[in-house]
């Protein structure tokens, strides 16, 4: 007899629950090869269920070679199903990427980085405005869509970065990404083989780092200061594929890249035939002055230009965006289509219509306004628990800042001690490529972090230290 649990009261069909089983059992070496499996008809008397769902269990199992039928003498185990592993049933245990969660207490205090604030997003304009992308959007805007992305919004965003960051392109010339990662990554496969070299800002995000990496290219570091890279320390004999910059505010240090670097950078790529890659990741968030204009304004056939909409609007959207010079459209078009086809459509003509009827600089003027207010409350913590033994750094844009304190040293150990006050801080040294420059600061995101918790934050982090 071949004892099989079911729950009859269970959501799962029988059906599925005898197949699942059997070919459980088939899998783990249970069940053996050549073994004689009982007929249907005994196995629903066994059971007690009807013998359709036996039958029906038996089919899926054969169909999928876990058993054979032989005519006349029954149902056997088939040759070479077993697979040596234990535990089948068990799901993969899910691995947080972002955080330890045995630390983690409910009211714990993250300042990472980069994230804008998720209740602030604006869910009524957006319901709105995609109710009627789905009631007036013709049918073939649900099926296949082509891979640079839509036309309404590639129009739309090529006049709002001429206006907004003095960025000059056709929009032929826009490839709609899924979140700058992926633009990051098409460039990587677009322009790296291995071997190969990019020249690049240090410190920059570890992710960064990786996917530039992978294809085999190596990394060469160039310091940062409060002005963004030290284009002086490239050498000029180097022949990279590309320069990677943060210019509009460098991450995570956060500087501006005077226009004299500029100029230096774009006669390096000019002199060395390679191309520049700038990511303007957040620098519609600038406090003082107004934003400043592209590197690709000054160099369109060498800039390759990234933006993205995870900082002023979600990261969950996933929409980003390459502007690339004519040379390199064809092939990242190609690129993108054998990536993942398009970015979604749907999502793509939502945000055309939110940039279009003028939400999108609204929205941003607003949020302007909270994180301008975070940022001083944050700035002033830090100056009255810390008084002169802490810098600021790099707040003039974006979600975060960076704070150098006299005499510390963030180490893992310590970063973990500050945890048990119930605060989470990312020290600079996680991003950089030559180690040991930076180990006294650390990044401390606000964007997502209300008044209340900023303050109750930085007192945490002084409690902690003072502790040590
Ligand atoms: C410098 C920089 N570039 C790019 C990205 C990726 O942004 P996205 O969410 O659009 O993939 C980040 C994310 O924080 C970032 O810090």
């Amino acid at each position: 007899m071949l004892w099989i649990p079911i729950d009859k009261s269970s959501d799962t069909p029988l059906i599925r629950q005898v197949y699942e089983q059997i070919r459980i059992r088939i899998l783990r070496g249970e069940l053996q090869a050549g073994q004689q499996i009982p007929s249907t008809r005994e196995l629903a008397s066994d059971l007690q269920v009807s013998r359709n769902v036996i039958l029906e269990a038996y089919d899926q199992l054969l169909a999928e070679g876990y058993i054979i039928s032989c005519k006349g003498s029954g149902t056997y185990v088939a040759e070479g199903v077993l697979l040596e592993e234990p535990s089948i049933e068990q799901p993969l245990p899910l691995i947080n990427l972002f955080t330890d969660s045995k630390q983690d207490r409910d009211d714990l205090i993250d300042f990472r980085s980069g994230i804008p604030d998720l209740n602030l997003f604006p869910r009524k304009k957006w319901a709105n405005l995609s109710r009627q992308v789905y009631d007036e959007s013709p049918s073939y805007v649900f099926g296949y869509n082509t891979p640079e992305g839509r036309l309404e919004l590639r129009r739309i965003l090529s006049s709002y970065l001429l206006r907004t960051r003095g960025v000059r392109c056709h929009p032929d010339q826009l490839v709609i990404t899924t979140g700058a990662t992926q633009a990051l990554s098409l460039i990587a496969k677009l322009l790296l083989s291995p071997g190969d070299e990019v020249i690049i800002e240090d410190p920059i995000t570890h992710e960064i780092q990786t996917i530039f990496s992978s294809p085999g290219a190596s990394l060469y570091p160039i310091p940062v200061d409060g002005h963004g890279m030290r284009t002086e320390l490239i050498p000029a004999d180097k022949k990279p594929s590309f320069v990677f910059v943060t210019p509009s505010h460098q991450f995570p240090i956060g500087g501006i890249l005077t226009i004299r670097r500029r100029i230096h950078l774009i006669q390096f790529a000019q002199a060395s035939g390679c191309y520049i890659v700038e990511d303007d990741y957040d620098s519609e968030f600038r406090y003082k002055g107004t934003p400043v204009s592209s590197l690709q304004g000054l160099e369109p056939s060498r800039v390759i230009y990234i933006g993205t909409f995870s900082k002023i609007l979600s990261p969950g959207l996933r929409l980003g965006y390459l502007v690339l010079p004519p040379s390199l459209i064809e092939r990242c078009r190609d690129l993108k289509w054998f990536t993942d086809l398009h970015t979604p459509s749907i999502e793509q003509l939502i945000l055309a219509r939110f940039i279009e009827e003028c939400y999108l600089e609204r929205h941003i003027s607003k949020m302007k306004k909270i994180y301008q207010k975070r940022r001083e409350i944050l700035t002033e913590c830090l100056k009255m628990n810390f008084k002169d033994k802490v810098k600021i750094i790099g707040d003039a844009t974006g979600l975060h800042l960076t704070a150098e304190f006299k005499d510390v040293d963030f180490s893992n150990d310590i970063i973990d001690k500050i945890l048990e006050h119930g605060v989470r801080i990312y020290p600079v040294e996680i991003h950089t490529i030559k180690k040991g420059v930076h180990k006294n600061r650390i990044i401390m995101g606000y964007g997502n972090l209300t008044n209340e918790q900023i303050s109750e934050g930085v007192s945490r982090l002084r409690n902690a230290l003072l502790s040590m």
